[in-house]
């Protein structure tokens, strides 16, 4: 279901993110590789307190590799573990067990210290809708994970999957809401498709989107679609003429010229293109 943010939705996303993290030693944030700034729940650190935490940039078949790669060793300098995966194409799924289990080690350990029955680490996924959180989870727990019976705590329809080095995962993530208040955040989040169509207009996201790309890519849309660098002509227009996108008259469609180039971005076909520039950069 497709939740609107309003405050009594949040405080309520809040309240059962924080009950759920009652149960689980690591929190596994999942932010979208391609916005790992605009991707990330404003409160996010005031949620999670002190547990310790797992960055995942999910979606990096879509990301620039290198951007990536500095993403990576920024959350590392601000003492977060992070990682890099597919989780469509299952890459890098394979490292979370081990990840969640460095970070749980010392939590475990203290448990042992203090008499407690020996338990595994356990973790739970966090992040936006649509960052893959579903995904991540399928592609976690794969056809071979065991779920074990229901225990204490755990709400009735959530069970806990038991993964490689004996890590338990919640089946279920932690939904939060994204950045509002960030208009350029929020213009990112729209076009990677993050947000629901219904709450922007794809004509205004599109024109940024182009904006952005021929500030920071000069060469992506001229090569997409043939067209001059800096032709007079509006960007949509052109994209509109070039595809064929005409209306009535033969005048250029640009609401389907603005839907094509969405289209287009979010599956890749204009590179591998970060939107979020690491950190000094
Ligand atoms: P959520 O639980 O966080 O809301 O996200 P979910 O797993 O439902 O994934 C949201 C969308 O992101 C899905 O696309 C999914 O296919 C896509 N996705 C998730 N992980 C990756 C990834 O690593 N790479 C790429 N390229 N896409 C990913 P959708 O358009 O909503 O549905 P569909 O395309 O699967 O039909």
């Amino acid at each position: 279901m497709d939740i609107q943010w309003y405050p009594g939705h949040m405080a309520r996303a809040k309240r059962l993110v924080q009950e759920n993290l009652k149960l689980v030693d690591v929190v596994i944030e999942l932010l979208d590789a391609r916005l790992p700034a605009s991707s990330r729940n404003p409160l996010i650190d005031e949620v999670t307190r002190h547990k310790p935490r797992l960055v995942v940039l999910n979606k990096t078949d879509l990301a620039d590799p290198a951007e990536t790669a500095r993403w990576l060793l920024w959350f590392n300098q601000q003492g977060m573990g992070a990682l890099a995966v597919d989780a469509a194409h299952g890459r890098g799924v394979r490292e979370v067990p081990a990840a969640v289990q460095r970070l749980a080690a010392a939590r475990i350990a203290a448990l042992a210290a203090a008499g407690r029955r020996p338990r595994p680490p356990r973790c739970m996924v966090l992040g936006i809708p649509n960052v893959g959180k579903s995904m991540l989870i399928n592609a976690l727990a794969g056809r071979a994970a065991t779920r074990t019976a229901n225990r204490p705590g755990v709400t009735r329809g959530q069970q806990w999957v038991r993964l490689a080095r004996g890590v338990e995962l919640l089946d279920t993530p932690g939904v939060l809401w994204p950045k509002f208040g960030d208009q350029e955040a929020a213009m990112k989040l729209a076009a990677t498709g993050a947000i629901r169509e219904e709450v922007y207009q794809p004509e205004e996201v599109a024109v940024w989107l182009a904006g952005w790309l021929r500030q920071r890519h000069p060469r992506v849309l001229p090569e997409r679609y043939a067209m001059a660098e800096n032709a007079g002509e509006p960007v949509l227009e052109q994209i509109a003429v070039k595809r064929g996108l005409l209306g009535p008259g033969g005048r250029p469609d640009v609401s389907r010229a603005a839907g094509h180039l969405l289209k287009e971005f979010r599956e890749g076909k204009l590179g591998r293109i970060t939107l979020d520039p690491p950190p000094g950069n």
